[in-house]
């Protein structure tokens, strides 16, 4: 016996009503902040619960009083159901505007949670997701669990509180008429359980439908350019077309099953109604009660199957609730970042920073997720004031390893740390703070220029920023600009030259002033003039720099110190021979 129900809690953990369990826990976690509020909000409902019985109670009197079975004064029980009539609309508002507080409040506490865990969630697991995918998970789904809180917990109190108060008034009056509260009962339990399975379907397809399409309206709209450039506008339009004929089938699929539940449930409402009237007249005229009473019966036999109906209807309510916590769920409970180095990173580099900060990588083994094995017992070293460059053909891994130097991803093996004489640090993400970084492709924001640049160094003045734009030849074309560094840079640099952004993404990673400066291909869309003007810049700067530098052109190499390839998944440093035999081969 005891084995049976060890095995049946096992399996209800492990099947979907304990994986609501867990997400409903998590959703908890948001929703205990609010439970001043929730307990208002609840404690209104129960009031407006009140209210409403007593509304019938007196419409009762009212009816008796009018068919001569009760004597009392018609104005006065006019005049209280007025008054009650008017306590139930402000009784209303007062209850949306707790309702529409806690939402909101909810609603932006789960959004900021969420995207400072996403910032601190491990790259590379990440980047499994669609971008459309994840603003979707943080948008709608966020806002599905705030909106849910609300209708959950109170309202599951409110509607057993109203279930069970009209039930007591219905036996306090007369206990035959108590069967008609519970007629409607096992169809909808019966409707529950079946659609339960189907639910939870229908939420994970919608969300999966709503991914695809703010998926495909992203991207459109930020490659709209080269949908032109290759003529697929109709195709496109095409595209979307079918994604919404998808969508369309998808919600009157839906559409058709949530009728034929309302159906059946509205028939039975009606039945038990039709149930409830016939009993009541023959009750009233068996003499057993009276028209006013028979009145009230029928309006609470009325809330009786409405609130069933209701308690019924918050099982959509749960499952979407936590279909929506399980998709943030995936998120955020991917691999975590680990910053506790922070402080011993800032320790580090003020102890060392006039000198300037080594980095070592030794023997590092890292495959991508998918299985790409890109370095196998890679080394290199940068010391300060020296320029090393990695070269190698496109696809060999150059930009994994700056990535890796950076901890985007984590080396299955090898030591990576950076050092000063004897002391060292090992890379983590807290180190990045340590470095500049010129990512490969255009990385500026929206904004002007000095916004920009003010990004990663917010107290730079404007000397400073110019100083900056100087040392990495932007000044030349900024200066001509009509408002200088208060020029708009338009989304992913758009409104400057691929070339331009460049320089400007150099002159910001030269504002942060860090000790180890990574340029990733940053001079590819430079002329060699200016390439070598950019990179001459740096090294004449008396900062103690270190500087790592990827490449596929040689004019930088005369003025590296070392030059690492990357061959048979490892860094060999190159020799003289080697290193003019690439400058003549290109
Ligand atoms: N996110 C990723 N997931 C899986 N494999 C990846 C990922 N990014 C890169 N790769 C693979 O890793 C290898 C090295 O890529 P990497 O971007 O480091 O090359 P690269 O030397 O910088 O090339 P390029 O000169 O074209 O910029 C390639 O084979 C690439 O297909
Ligand atoms: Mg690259």
């Amino acid at each position: 016996m005891k084995k049976k129900v060890k095995f049946l809690i096992g399996r209800i953990k492990a099947g979907r009503l304990g994986e609501m369990w867990r997400q409903t826990l998590w959703i908890y976690q948001y929703a205990r902040h609010y439970w001043l509020t929730m307990i208002f909000y609840t404690l209104l409902g129960m009031v407006g619960t009140v209210i409403a019985l007593l509304t019938s109670l007196v419409s009762k009197d009212l009816v008796d009083i009018i068919t001569g079975h009760q004597t009392g004064e018609i104005v006065k029980t006019f005049s209280i159901m007025i008054g009650l009539n008017v306590g139930t609309t402000f009784l209303n508002q007062i209850s949306e505007y707790a309702s529409t507080y806690l939402s909101l409040k909810v609603d932006s506490e789960i959004k900021a949670d969420i995207f400072s865990k996403i910032l601190v969630t491990d790259w590379e697991s990440l980047t499994t997701y669609h971008t459309g995918d994840l603003l979707t998970r943080w948008g709608s789904d966020a806002s599905a669990i705030s909106n849910g809180i609300l209708n959950f917990v109170p309202n599951a109190i409110i509607y057993i509180f109203r279930f069970v108060s009209a039930f007591a008034m219905v036996i306090y009056y007369d206990p035959s008429f108590a069967i008609f509260a519970f007629l409607g009962m096992p169809v909808s339990l019966l409707l529950s359980k079946t659609l339960l399975n189907r639910m939870v379907n229908n939420n994970k397809r919608s969300a999966a439908m709503g991914a695809k399409m703010s998926g495909f309206n992203q991207e459109t709209f930020s490659n709209i350019q080269t949908i032109k450039a290759f003529d697929l506008i109709r195709l496109y339009i095409a595209r979307l077309k079918q994604l919404q004929k998808e969508y369309i089938a998808m919600r009157l699929d839906f559409q058709k099953m949530s009728m034929g539940t309302s159906l059946l449930l509205s028939t039975v409402a009606l039945l038990v109604s039709y149930a409830s009237y016939g009993w009541g007249i023959y009750r009233v005229f068996s003499n057993a009660i009276s028209y006013g009473t028979m009145t009230m019966f029928l309006s609470l036999s009325g809330t009786l199957t409405g609130t069933l109906h209701n308690l019924t209807s918050l099982v959509p309510t749960i499952i979407a609730l936590t279909t929506s916590a399980g998709r943030l769920m995936d998120i955020i409970e991917m691999p975590r970042e680990d910053y506790s180095q922070n402080d011993a990173v800032d320790t580090f580099f003020q102890t060392h920073k006039s000198n300037g900060i080594s980095l070592s990588v030794k023997d590092l083994d890292y495959a991508y997720h998918n299985g790409t094995q890109v370095f196998a017992g890679a080394s290199l070293e940068a010391h300060p004031h020296e320029v090393v460059a990695l070269v190698g053909p496109s696809g060999e891994g150059k930009t994994t390893m700056i990535r890796l130097i950076l901890s985007l991803m984590r080396s299955q093996n090898g030591t990576a740390e950076l050092g000063a004489g004897t002391d060292t640090i090992p890379l983590t993400p807290s180190t990045r703070r340590l470095f500049s970084y010129v990512p490969q492709g255009n990385t500026m924001f929206s904004g002007t220029i000095a916004e920009n640049m003010r990004n990663v160094k917010p107290d730079a003045t404007d000397d400073e920023i110019i100083d900056a734009l100087k040392l990495s030849c932007a000044w030349d074309f900024v200066d001509k600009l009509p408002d200088k560094i208060h020029s708009i840079i338009k989304e992913r640099g758009g409104g400057f030259s691929e070339g331009q952004a460049q320089r400007l993404s150099i002159a910001r990673a030269l504002l942060r002033h860090s000790p180890i400066l990574l340029l990733d291909e940053a001079t590819s869309a430079l002329d060699v003039a200016t390439e070598r003007k950019v990179l001459k810049n740096i090294m004449a700067d008396e900062y103690p720099r270190t500087c790592i530098v990827t490449t596929h052109r040689p004019s930088v190499l005369n003025i590296c110190k070392r030059v690492y390839a990357i061959r048979d998944r490892k860094c060999v440093i190159l020799n003289e021979e080697e290193i003019d035999e690439m400058v003549r081969g290109f």
